[in-house]
């Protein structure tokens, strides 16, 4: 008998690539979340003709149309509870939350952030790696908290940072471990295994399924 699967929104603004590895992670008998909407604020979003092949519900909600976040956001939570939303998961969702909605979604909200947080918040990640010469870089999913790309940290994948590596090399390698971890996270999360304790997120089954992964591993 299957357990009752958490039912999880994915936010998108773009291409979707980590949406597309939850969905198809979420397709396994067991995984404990099901993914019941795809939501985009922008129509061209590549990965909604994903979802709907898929058969998954989208949404579009264009965050233009609105005076202010909290407007935009107001529309965007009546869509999510439509759907009987219980976790929400940002994909690349090119948008600033309040502190109002990340509240609505407390400990039940994840991103995945390309870096190894709390190192490189914000955008161009890689080209800010490269330039300090770190040797080692990566992705992060972690629970959403008003701060950006700041939050209690579910999982985390380290890459090598190579002498060869351009931006787009190395976003590349972090991107193949994003679509690892973010599935991982989820699954950790939906499950229940997961506990937020103060700054730590605590996984049960701990250590024999650690939630940090280090390149190339298995
Ligand atoms: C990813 O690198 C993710 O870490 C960041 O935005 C990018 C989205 O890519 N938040 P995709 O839309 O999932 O392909």
């Amino acid at each position: 008998m299957n357990a009752k699967k958490t039912r999880v929104a994915i936010l998108i603004s773009g291409r979707g690539s980590n949406m597309r590895s939850l969905v198809d992670a979420a397709r396994g008998k067991n995984y404990p979340a099901e993914i019941v909407l795809v939501l985009s604020n922008k129509a061209e979003a590549e990965g909604l003709a994903f979802a709907k092949e898929r058969g998954i519900a989208t949404a579009v909600v264009d965050h233009k149309a609105f005076s202010d976040r909290e407007a935009f956001e107001r529309v965007l939570q009546a869509k999510l509870l439509e759907h009987g939303v219980e976790l929400v998961c940002l994909a690349g969702f090119m948008r600033v939350l309040t502190a109002w909605f990340v509240e609505q979604w407390r400990e039940k909200m994840l991103n995945i952030h390309p870096a190894l947080l709390p190192s490189y918040r914000g955008l161009h990640t890689h080209e800010r790696a490269l330039a300090d010469g770190v040797k080692i870089h990566g992705a992060t999913v972690h629970f959403v908290s008003p701060e950006m790309d700041a939050g209690p940290i579910v999982a985390q994948a380290a890459v090598p940072v190579l002498d060869s590596d351009t931006p787009d090399a190395l976003a590349a390698r972090v991107l193949e471990q994003e679509h690892r971890i973010y599935p991982l996270a989820l699954s950790r999360v939906a499950s229940g295994a997961a506990r937020v304790e103060g700054f730590r997120v605590r996984i049960a089954g701990e250590p024999s399924a650690p939630a940090a992964l280090i390149w190339p591993a298995n």
